[in-house]
């Protein structure tokens, strides 16, 4: 067991975490505790700059490799209008998969003609909101979607872009939840089936529908990079034997997955190593292909918020077992991070009031919802953990918030963003009339 310091975690901290004089955790100047004695707790807070540093490694390391390159940002793994102006200053694209992450798209102004619709199930009502809205791109799903998708077209006299989702059967060593480009999974049209080959025939049939190219997606997430090259020269392989032969290949989307370092365990895989090996790839199939080099699309989702997000709790109850565990609770859990209790996800943890104190004590931090496997860090070292004490768990910025429910009828915590000095609430902290309301009994 690695003891935690703020030294040995900086890497998996928010750019400007520091630890201030009161012996507090603080980002961008600000303690944390003094956040948490006015906005609440649990608390979600997130750096602006860490997010806008992710962009450019995504942006840069791929720009500086290849020169057609598109990076959308996946917003799955979390989305709020402040963020998605920030992503747009600078010049990222962004994916949906349902209509309520359009509607964030749509009220927060985003040009409409950098977004790509994905999800194996978009409804009719969606796709129509899509095609009503000028989206960009839709990636298509199935045979269903085609066939949908064609018609509300024809009936609203649109010309939809799209591209088609395959699976190339490639596993990209992660867990079986997260692993999406392998045989048996619901994503996409398989190569190895032969239903990737119909779904380009079909698609190139539709009069109303504008094929522009592949996507495919492995999982997430994946530290390997030899699961990218293997999927690149797979795909180019099935696009040189069955690509439509009047259809340029316009755009190839490799999907996102890239991988963050959630402990000091961790390995770390930086966007340039990514970037190196994808883009290489891709170059060497094109040439070998003796095609025009399509647009190359990345979709980063995990890798450009996570470690721009940390979670703070506060300490209640504190079990001891003898000889077995120690059992911390906190004032969160399962509901605003499924994580753990989902795919077996670790994280780290420090103290926010003890930072410069030795985490020496052996513990397991739980959440407070009923349910057993609601602990959110198992076998972690904390400073004496006492009740009131604060906890901060980084890399909480992907998939927490997103995948959060009202389990337990709890609320959502308040959600921050540090930005230039300044602190913006970009989601208060639900109430009960947020969630309640919804709930009332009508007789009509
Ligand atoms: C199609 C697609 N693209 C991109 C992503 C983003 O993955 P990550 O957040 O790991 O980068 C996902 C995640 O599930 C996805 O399904």
């Amino acid at each position: 067991m690695n003891e935690q310091s703020l030294e040995k975690l900086k890497h998996i901290f928010p750019a400007g975490t520091g630890i201030n004089k009161a012996g507090n955790l603080e980002i961008g100047g600000f303690d944390l505790s003094k956040l948490v004695s006015e906005y609440g707790s649990p608390l979600y807070i997130y750096d602006e700059k860490t997010i806008r540093d992710s962009a450019r490694s995504f942006l840069n390391g791929f720009k500086s490799r290849y020169d057609n390159v598109h990076v959308s940002y996946s917003s799955k793994a979390f989305t709020n209008p402040e963020l998605v102006k920030i992503l747009n200053e600078e010049n990222l694209g962004i994916d949906v998969v349902s209509g309520g992450e359009l509607e964030v798209l749509i009220r927060s102004e985003f040009p409409m003609k950098e977004v790509n619709f994905h999800g194996n199930n978009k409804s009719e009502h969606e796709l129509t909101k899509a095609v009503n809205n000028n989206i960009g791109l839709i990636t298509i799903d199935s045979f269903y979607e085609l066939d949908i998708l064609d018609a509300i077209c024809k009936k609203n006299n649109i010309f939809q872009d799209i591209t088609l989702r395959l699976s190339p059967s490639v596993d990209p060593h992660t867990h079986e939840l997260t692993s999406t480009g392998i045989l048996d999974t619901k994503f996409g049209f398989s190569i190895e089936t032969g239903a990737a080959k119909e779904a380009l025939d079909v698609a190139n049939s539709k009069d109303n529908l504008n094929l522009k190219g592949i996507h495919f997606h492995l999982g997430s997430p994946i530290f390997e990079l030899k699961p990218y090259s293997e999927a690149i020269d797979y795909v180019f392989e099935f696009i040189k034997n069955n690509y439509p032969k009047n259809k340029k290949l316009e755009i190839f989307n490799v999907g996102g997955g890239f991988a963050v370092a959630y402990t000091q365990e961790d390995p770390i895989v930086t966007a340039d190593q990514y970037a190196e090996t994808i883009c290489e790839s891709v170059k060497n199939n094109v040439a070998s292909l003796g095609i025009d080099y399509p647009k190359l699309v990345i979709e980063p989702g995990r890798a450009i918020v996570a470690r721009s997000g940390i979670a703070i709790y506060t300490v209640g109850g504190i079990k001891n077992i003898p000889d077995l565990k120690t059992y911390v609770s906190v004032d969160g859990g399962m509901a605003d991070n499924i994580r753990p209790a989902l795919y077996g996800s670790t994280y780290t943890a420090m103290s926010v009031n003890k930072a410069k104190i030795n985490h020496d004590k052996l513990v397991t931090i739980a959440g407070k919802y009923c349910e057993t496997g609601d602990k959110l860090v198992e076998n972690v070292l904390l400073p004496n953990p006492e009740p009131k004490d604060l906890i901060a768990i980084p890399v909480s910025g992907a998939y927490n918030s997103s995948m959060s429910s009202n389990y337990n009828v709890s609320l959502r915590p308040a959600i921050l963003l540090i930005a230039e000095r300044k602190i913006k609430i970009i989601r208060r902290r639900e109430t009960y009339d947020d969630v309640l309301l919804t709930s009332e009994i009508r007789e009509e």
